[in-house]
């Protein structure tokens, strides 16, 4: 069989895990990279075109018709259409990634708490504002703490657990009126606070059938203690030791199907990764014990770099399956280890901080898995650091508390100017 080329858009962990996993298939020829990274750039022909650039990426996919397929990491690629023009401008109609009309789920709070009032999905209680002043009056006759959202996509950070009036008041004027995140903050929902224990599914789906990945649980604050701002993730563990096959059979019956099943209703065919974060209220008696707190259209960052590797069936099969809608036909096999990802970011992030800091590397064991995020090589040839999660240290082990163990070792081995990173990440569930 002639091996396919193909191309993954985006330049983060998630995708230097993708890659990784790609290349173990024999099925796979070479592997283009829309931008990359320093670490993509040992494995793939990383490409000078940002994932946003989607009339860019779209070209470039024209001048090579040897692309088999393309697979988009980044939510913002998702959210522009790229799946759409991808499929309807150029030879490559092979996209791993839901279009525009289904990515929806994850660029719209509005939409999504909206599909799952009508779908019966359980969520917890809401409301939508575009208005300031009639938020402002809302906040004045509700129960604390309450969570405001900005609608649209806000890296993450668009997210305010207040504790009382005077906090979510601030929370809503950074959004409505200071707009801090741009138009993605035009409206905002206020939802009920949720309690339990909370974990990511990402999950196969081609609209129709649904595999559910092994689990993973994100750690999103800056600091340990779940203290400072949110962040795209500052590590993760796989699986979730809490939730058991029993939960993961109850939650593909009352959340998982029933949202394929109402997005195919809306005509909205999701085809890709469906990442759901769930809140889990095991005591929870007469309501629901798994409430959904949001939906991704794409692979997490950091969950991919413990997921994947724990992979044993062909990633790109699975692909195939996805975008031929024969998920159907796939068996999907998992190894039984822990996996544990602790990243190393850059001093200062989520907010501002410093690029260009030389990276050290020294000798790793020959089973940690080094995925880069923030890397680029200098002019003078050395790694230096472009970003704020520089990159995500990865071990295994029989159990979560041996992968802990061994990635913080591993971790120490990492050099740079301003490093920072959590120490208690799969140290408390
Ligand atoms: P999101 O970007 O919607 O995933 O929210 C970021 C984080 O805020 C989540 O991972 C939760 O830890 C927390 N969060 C969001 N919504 C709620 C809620 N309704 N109740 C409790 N915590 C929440
Ligand atoms: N780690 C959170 C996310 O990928 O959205």
């Amino acid at each position: 069989m002639n091996k396919k080329n193909i191309l993954v858009v985006g330049s983060g962990g998630r995708e230097h895990a993708i890659i990784h996993t790609l290349k173990k298939s024999d099925k796979v020829g070479k592997i283009y990279a829309c931008p990359g990274n320093a670490g993509i750039s040992e494995l793939a022909e990383c490409i000078n075109i940002l994932a946003t650039d989607i009339n860019g990426i779209v070209e470039f996919v024209k001048n090579h018709p040897d692309i088999y397929m393309t697979v988009i990491g980044p939510d913002d690629s998702l959210a522009l259409g790229l799946t759409d023009l991808l499929l309807s401008k150029t030879h490559c109609k092979r996209v791993f990634g839901p279009s525009q009309a289904a990515a929806i789920i994850e660029s719209s709070k509005a939409f999504s708490k909206d599909f799952m009032k009508k779908y019966n999905i359980p969520t917890a209680a809401y409301e939508i504002f575009s208005d300031y002043e009639k938020a402002k009056k809302y906040l004045a006759n509700i129960s604390f703490p309450t969570v405001i959202k900005a609608d649209g996509l806000a890296l993450g950070k668009g997210v305010f657990i207040c504790e009382d009036f005077y906090q979510a008041e601030s929370a809503l004027k950074e959004i409505m009126q200071d707009k801090k995140f741009g138009a993605a903050g035009a409206r905002v929902v206020i939802e009920e606070y949720l309690k339990g224990f909370e974990l990511t599914v990402l999950s196969f789906t081609d609209g129709e059938s649904l595999i559910p990945m092994v689990t993973s649980r994100d750690y999103k604050r800056a600091y340990d203690g779940d203290k400072g701002l949110n962040t795209g993730g500052m590590g993760c563990f796989s699986p979730h030791p809490l939730f058991n096959d029993g939960l993961m059979k109850e939650a593909l019956d009352e959340v998982f199907m029933p949202t394929i099943r109402g997005m195919k209703k809306e005509g909205r065919l999701f085809q890709g990764c469906l990442y759901f974060t769930l809140m889990v209220d095991v005591q929870k008696k007469g309501r629901a014990k798994f409430n959904i707190i949001e939906y991704n259209a794409r692979f997490g960052d950091p969950e991919t770099q413990v997921v994947l590797p724990r992979l044993k069936t062909d990633l790109f099969e699975i692909f195939e399956a996805i975008v031929d809608g024969e998920l159907h036909k796939m068996e999907i096999e998992w190894d039984n280890e822990c996996s544990v990802c602790v990243i190393a970011a850059s001093n200062g992030y989520p907010l501002d901080y410093e690029k260009g800091k030389e990276i050290g590397i020294g000798e790793l064991n020959k089973d940690t898995l080094l995925f880069e995020a923030g890397t680029k090589f200098a002019l003078s040839g050395k790694k230096v650091t472009n970003g704020g999660r520089v990159l995500g240290v990865v071990c295994k082990g029989v159990d979560i508390g041996e992968a802990r163990d061994k990635a913080y070792q591993e971790i120490k081995k990492i050099e740079f100017e301003g490093i920072f990173y959590r120490q208690d990440i799969a140290k408390d569930f």
